[in-house]
Formats: structure tokens, C-alpha cells, sequence
């Protein structure tokens, strides 16, 4: 038997296929579905996108998954944050009208074990990057969002840029796939710089110190291309430069022509550019981009 629990005015599902039918029941009343997709431990990053997704449409749903798929190792899966008291109470403060959650075996209901699952590819922007630096990782986000979006049916979806190679994806799934719109959101960062995470809760007090030095570094690098700089190894030197710091490991600093994805760090100047970074912090790992050329 399902189980469905009102949550005042907000709906919390715990299954994908009831969250299908309430799905299909919006739009057969005629309402536009705003999707925001997540993996829980919310913070102010995760509901500007259902701030939005709610302003947009006249439903608003979110979903709650930590998805193994997209973790490489079992130890990162379980380090990671989890607060779903807090999450419901927060999307429906926002004013998220259904949200669901579901098991592995609830979305994947053909398969009985993790190990069946065959992944989808990320394609051709899952390559380089995070494609090189956490191999799978784009790879389990493309299985579980085309899951997601068979879930809700036609509807906007929402992503943060802060994950910004998660959004060409995604996008090209999308198209795949005829989903209506995908809408990329700004990053929202803490004061000091340092874009929010729900991974950021990890760092100590000495490690969020460190980890504020990756905005600066993206600064540098948009400060240098407003200067003129248009030589991609030299606007990887700037950021490089500033994150050389103890206790900060550099997976990579570089920038990319996003509308020209190419797996290999790009060599030719640039006409238009996105700076990417990823750090590891002790044993958290950080992610972060700005966009140079506006
Ligand atoms: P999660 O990390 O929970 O992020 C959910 C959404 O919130 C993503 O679109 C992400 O880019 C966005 N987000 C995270 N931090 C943000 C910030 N500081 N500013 C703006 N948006 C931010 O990304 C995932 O989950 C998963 O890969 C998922 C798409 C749910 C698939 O499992």
C-alpha cells in the first residue's frame, strides 16, 4: 500500500508512481508543472530553484533522492548529509506543492539489484572534468534525471549552474528526450564567496577557511579575461596560483568554451569561456564556475 502523507499544504509522496499520477492529475486541471530534482540537506542554492520553479508554474514539485548511482565509492554515499525533517519543512515554507521520494528499487522496479542497473551514458559533455575526475559520477546523474523526468512527464525543470557541467547534460537529455524546458539558475554563494553545498556542513572551521580561496581564484581569472587574457593555459595559471595552498588539492582549474565541449583542456583562445574548479578540502570535495566572457 502507498503511503501518503499530507504535510499541511504540501504533499509528500513516497513514491515515484504516485507522484506520476499527481503529475498527470495537474496537468489534466491545466497546470504547468515547475521540477526541482535534488538530493536533500537543503540550503538557500537549492530553494532559490524552487522559489523560481514555484513563481513560474502553477504547480511546483521537488524530489528528494541521494542517489548511489552518482557516488563512486559507498563511503562518500554514506558520508553524505541527510536532514529530511529540516528539507520538508523548508520546502513547504517556499511553497512546494508535492514533493516524493522513492527507493533504488522504486525507480529501477525492473531490476533487482544495484549491480543490474545499466547506466546510461552522460555523452559527449560527460567527457573531461568532473567525466575524468569522478568517472561514473555524470554517467549515474543521467540514469536517475531520465528516471526523474519519466516521473513527473512535460513539465520546466530546474538546475543550479553551481554544477555546471551537470547542466550541458542534462540539457542534452532533455532535448533527447523532447522534455519541455530546462531553466539553469544562478549560484548562491555565502558572503564571503564561497557558493553554498550541502556538502559544505563536512568542512571544519580551518577547511571552509581554505575553500573560500576557489571564488577569489574565479575572480582572478574573470579579472584577467577583462583584461584582455584569452589564452586558456594562462587563465588556468591565475586561478592555480591562487588556490596554491596547503591543504587545498587542485583537481582541476580550467576553462572551458561551453558552447565547443571538448574532453581535453582546450589550447586555442577562447571567444567565450566558463572558468570551472574542483578542490578537495580534507576529505570533502568542492566544485565551483563562473562564467568569464559577461
Ligand atoms: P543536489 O546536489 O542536491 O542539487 C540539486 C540542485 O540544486 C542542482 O540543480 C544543483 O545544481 C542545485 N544547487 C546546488 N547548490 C546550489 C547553489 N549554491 N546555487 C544554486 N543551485 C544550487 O545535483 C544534484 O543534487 C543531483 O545530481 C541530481 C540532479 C538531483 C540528480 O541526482
Amino acid at each position: 500500500m502507498q503511503h501518503v502523507i499530507l504535510f499541511d499544504a504540501m504533499l509528500h509522496l513516497d513514491s515515484p508512481t504516485e507522484a506520476a499520477r499527481w503529475c498527470s492529475a495537474q496537468r489534466d486541471h491545466g497546470r504547468t508543472i515547475g521540477f526541482v530534482p535534488t538530493m536533500g540537506a537543503l540550503h538557500s542554492g537549492h530553494l532559490s530553484l524552487v522559489t523560481r520553479a514555484c513563481n513560474e508554474n502553477t504547480a511546483c514539485c521537488a524530489s528528494i533522492f541521494i542517489n548511489p548511482l552518482q557516488f563512486e565509492d559507498a563511503e562518500d554515499y554514506d558520508a553524505y548529509p541527510r536532514d529530511t525533517e529540516s528539507d520538508l519543512a523548508l520546502l513547504k515554507s517556499h511553497g512546494c506543492d508535492m514533493v516524493f521520494m522513492g527507493s533504488l528499487h522504486q525507480f529501477f522496479p525492473e531490476i533487482s539489484d544495484i549491480n543490474e542497473i545499466k547506466t546510461l551514458s552522460a555523452g559527449p559533455h560527460g567527457s573531461g572534468l568532473e567525466g575524468q575526475f569522478r568517472p561514473g559520477h555524470l554517467d549515474g546523474v543521467t540514469t536517475i534525471v531520465e528516471r526523474l523526468f519519466r516521473t513527473v512527464g512535460a513539465a520546466r525543470v530546474y538546475f543550479g549552474e553551481k554544477d555546471f557541467q551537470q547542466t550541458l547534460v542534462v540539457s542534452d537529455l532533455a532535448r533527447d528526450m523532447g522534455y519541455p524546458e530546462v531553466v539553469v539558475c544562478p549560484t548562491v554563494r555565502e558572503d564571503s564567496g564561497l557558493a553554498l553545498s550541502s556538502r559544505n556542513v563536512l568542512l571544519s572551521t580551518d577547511e571552509k577557511t581554505r575553500a573560500q580561496r576557489i571564488y577569489p581564484a574565479l575572480l582572478a581569472a574573470r579579472d584577467a579575461w577583462s583584461s584582455g587574457e584569452r589564452d586558456p593555459g594562462r587563465l588556468s595559471a591565475i586561478m592555480m596560483e591562487c588556490l596554491s595552498l596547503d591543504g587545498l588539492v587542485v583537481e582541476y582549474a580550467e576553462v572551458r568554451d561551453p558552447g565547443h565541449w571538448i574532453s581535453e583542456p582546450q589550447a586555442t583562445p577562447l571567444e567565450h569561456a566558463q572558468a570551472l574548479i574542483a578542490v578537495r578540502v580534507g576529505s570533502v570535495r568542492l566544485i565551483d564556475n563562473l562564467r568569464l566572457d559577461q
